[in-house]
């Protein structure tokens, strides 16, 4: 009896990504998410943050009302009036918060270096970690704030948040430096020092996000741990981009 084979039809496997494609798609991702939080930032602040005011001075004008018809309006009434117009009031400021975090305006208006100073000043508000910042240009390096500068403040935004959850360090060092070609930044802590093993861990995506994000825009980063001598995260990216622009 002849055996029949089953008909079998070959796909050509297409071939798995290379490095450099999941790189490009990892950094057109990044931008993307940039783009939007930029849109969703503006929103907030402008549509929002406008709406709510409107809503306060409406608060106000139906307060003038009750006052005006009534010298000695009802206490709940105005009760009323007056923690409304206190949540109106918390919920603007929440709102300019969120704003804030998803884009900082001072990164697009001040640049690179002003940021890096809000951004630590925060920091250590919120943390009680101290720290100092350096900051240097080059002659005619100017105030970066493009596309590079974006990618400095969120490596370093990574770094910063590392340190609080898990250097115990007291202290934090930040240092700008703008070159003619290299823009640098390393933040250096005194706390415990990071291990070879969590360093070579690939489940540490933070990490290796910081790094894809360094090498995406085409420059390197490096990070050292020294035990009970802290932890220091280096970065340098070209002052020019691919397609010419600065920084
Ligand atoms: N500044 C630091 N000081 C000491 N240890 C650190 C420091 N930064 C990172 N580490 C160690 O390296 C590990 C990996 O860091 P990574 O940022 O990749 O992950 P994570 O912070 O634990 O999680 P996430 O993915 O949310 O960032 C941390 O869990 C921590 O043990
Ligand atoms: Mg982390």
């Amino acid at each position: 009896m002849a055996v029949t084979r089953p008909r079998t039809k070959t796909i050509a496997a297409s071939p798995a990504p290379s490095a450099k494609a999941l790189r490009g798609l990892s950094s057109r991702l990044a931008a993307v998410r940039e783009e939007e939080r930029t849109r969703l930032s503006r929103t907030l602040h402008d549509e929002l943050g406008q709406m709510l005011t409107s809503l306060k001075l409406d608060l106000a004008w139906v307060a003038g009302e009750v006052t005006k018809k009534d010298a000695h309006p009802p206490l709940a009434l105005v009760n009323r009036l007056q923690s409304a117009v206190g949540l109106v009031d918390v919920t603007l400021a929440t709102v300019r918060r969120i704003s804030r975090d998803l884009r900082p305006p001072v990164l697009d208006h001040l640049g690179l270096a002003e940021a890096i100073k809000w951004e630590a000043t925060v920091f250590e508000a919120r943390t009680g970690i101290r720290c100092r910042v350096l900051a240097s240009a080059a002659r005619g390096a100017g105030r970066s704030r493009g596309e590079r500068s974006i990618v400095l403040f969120r490596i370093l935004q990574e770094a910063l948040t590392n340190v609080s959850r898990h250097s115990h360090a007291g202290a934090v060092r930040i240092e700008l430096r703008e070159q003619q070609r290299w823009l640098r930044l390393e933040v250096r802590d005194n706390g415990r020092g990071i291990t070879a093993a969590q360093l070579r861990d690939p489940a540490s995506l933070g990490l290796l996000g910081m790094r894809e994000r360094a090498i995406a825009a085409g420059g390197e980063l490096t990070v050292r741990g020294a035990a009970g001598r802290g932890t220091t995260v280096s970065v340098r990216l070209p002052r020019t981009t691919a397609k010419g622009g600065d920084a």
